[in-house]
């Protein structure tokens, strides 16, 4: 990875900012800005206009949805529905699954999961269903608190004849740990739940929000049923979140959101209603359109920008598997990098506590810790004041907090992207030992030297 060419098409570096703060969102290249702002002087609505600017935004739009169901090496864009951000995708497979879920069913989830991925189901089975007279009950499967891998024995025991839907991190988003997906759809399978279908086994569900950035996610190989992510924490911060959906599941369920353009064309009779071919059933109203095509063209961005040459971006070419696996391997080598640095190198700071597996292949790129007697929050500002952006807090994964036993159920985390350079972490490194070593929070704020830049990002005209 030639790291100086790559970081040259961000602002952030500029800027003097140390953007450590990935798993919450990553930082936009500037091509993807200025292509949004290219748009705009042709911007017309989608499917609903006869203009030349109408019949071409509708053009890019659709062509958004093939190149994002080529990344994934979806079948195609029937597979795709398109919704703000991961939480939203998860809630609209809740949705869609709700008059589905029959008497004494279950869903298992985990106690690793961002709220997410575990407060729908918990609305679901203790808010929702009850008030419709259906009692469906949901279980959290344990990780080891020392490795922080996903206890696999104890899934597979919540797993039985009456689990209709299996729900997993692809990645952590607060102990890093990647559970083995495939793995885990042998067990959902060897539940034996009988879908409406026909078909033998639980569905399952991968919050890949943290994974898809960072790593080669080939849907029809993990046999996913549904995996969401979002693009503003893989270079596209312009509101599109992804649900990928075996079509015959979404062509069978019912939609989330009613209205527009997710009815077919003249269809509406004062006694009936019929909705619209995939992908459109999912795309209630007027889509995110500028949004949706930037994000999808993210996706060709980050091949080039780690595979010179491979000319996708700005392109309808499909991409090929092996271009998209090679590309995305070398994001993942990176970041193993950089989290193998970042670990060994916090490892050394007395007081420290480190959370999830020790090894960097095991997790994805991020480290969230603890220091002896200082409050994560607290330690996160004094990184800032050191040029450092982190995050402290619960990260949305509350229940492994809990698990873990923090109370107040929080960390300090530090999580890489593919611009980050080896210098930026040990700095990162280096800050935090500093914190760890000065006799008091406060004491940390006199001690470190304020960063030039930091905290005034200058806004141009
Ligand atoms: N879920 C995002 C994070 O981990 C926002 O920070």
């Amino acid at each position: 990875m030639d790291i100086e060419r790559i970081r040259a098409h961000f602002s952030f570096p500029q800027a003097g900012r140390i953007a450590l703060n990935n798993a919450a969102s990553t930082q936009p290249p500037r091509e993807l800005v200025e292509l949004y702002r290219s748009l705009a002087p042709g911007y017309e609505n989608v499917h609903r206009g006869q203009s030349t600017a109408s019949r071409e935004m509708t053009g890019l739009f659709e062509e958004a949805y093939r190149t994002i169901a080529s990344f994934l090496s979806a079948p195609g864009p029937e597979t795709i529905a398109l919704y703000r951000n991961t939480t939203e995708a998860i809630n609209a497979v809740m949705y869609s699954l709700l008059t589905e879920f029959r008497d004494g069913d279950n869903v298992v989830t985990t106690s690793l999961e961002h709220n997410s991925n575990y407060v729908p189901w918990h609305a679901m089975c203790r808010r929702i269903l009850p008030r419709l007279g259906r009692r469906v009950e949901y279980r959290l499967a344990r990780f080891d608190p020392v490795t922080g891998e996903l206890d696999l024995a104890h899934l597979a025991s919540l797993i039985d004849h009456r689990t209709k839907l299996v729900c997993c991190t692809g990645a952590s988003n607060f102990l890093g740990t990647r559970p083995p997906l495939t793995r885990i759809r042998q067990l959902a399978n060897a539940g034996g739940y009988v879908q409406p279908t026909g078909s033998v086994g639980a569905y399952l569900l991968v919050d890949a929000a943290q994974l898809v950035p960072g790593a080669y996610v080939d849907v029809r190989a993990l046999d996913v049923d549904y995996l969401a992510f979002s693009f503003h924490k893989m270079l596209a911060p312009f509101g599109i979140g992804v649900l990928y959906g075996k079509a015959h599941l979404l062509a069978s369920a019912l939609p989330f959101l009613y209205g527009g353009d997710m009815i077919a064309q003249g269809r509406v009779f004062a006694d009936r209603v019929e909705f619209n071919a995939l992908p459109w059933k999912y795309a209630a109203g007027t889509p995110n359109i500028l949004g949706t095509i930037v994000s999808a063209q993210a996706l060709r961005f980050l091949v080039d920008l780690v595979s010179p040459g491979s000319g996708y971006f700005w392109t309808n070419r499909a991409f090929a598997p092996r271009v998209v696996r090679a590309a995305m391997d070398r994001v993942n080598g990176w970041n193993r990098m950089l989290t193998a640095r970042a670990l060994a190198g916090l490892a050394t700071i007395d007081g420290i506590t480190i959370y999830g597996p020790r090894d960097a292949g095991r997790r994805t790129s991020l480290v969230a810790f603890n220091l002896a007697g200082r409050d994560p929050v607290g330690v996160a500002s004094a990184l800032n004041r050191a040029g450092v952006e982190a995050r402290a807090g619960c990260h949305c994964a509350t229940l492994a907090h809990h698990a873990l036993g923090l109370d107040p159920p929080a960390s300090c985390r530090l999580s890489f992207y593919l611009y980050n350079t080896p210098d930026e972490v040990d700095r990162a490194v280096a800050a935090v030992g500093a914190i760890a070593s000065a006799p008091s929070l406060s004491g940390v704020l006199s001690r470190l030297p304020s960063v030039q830049g930091v905290g005034q990002v200058r806004h141009s005209r």
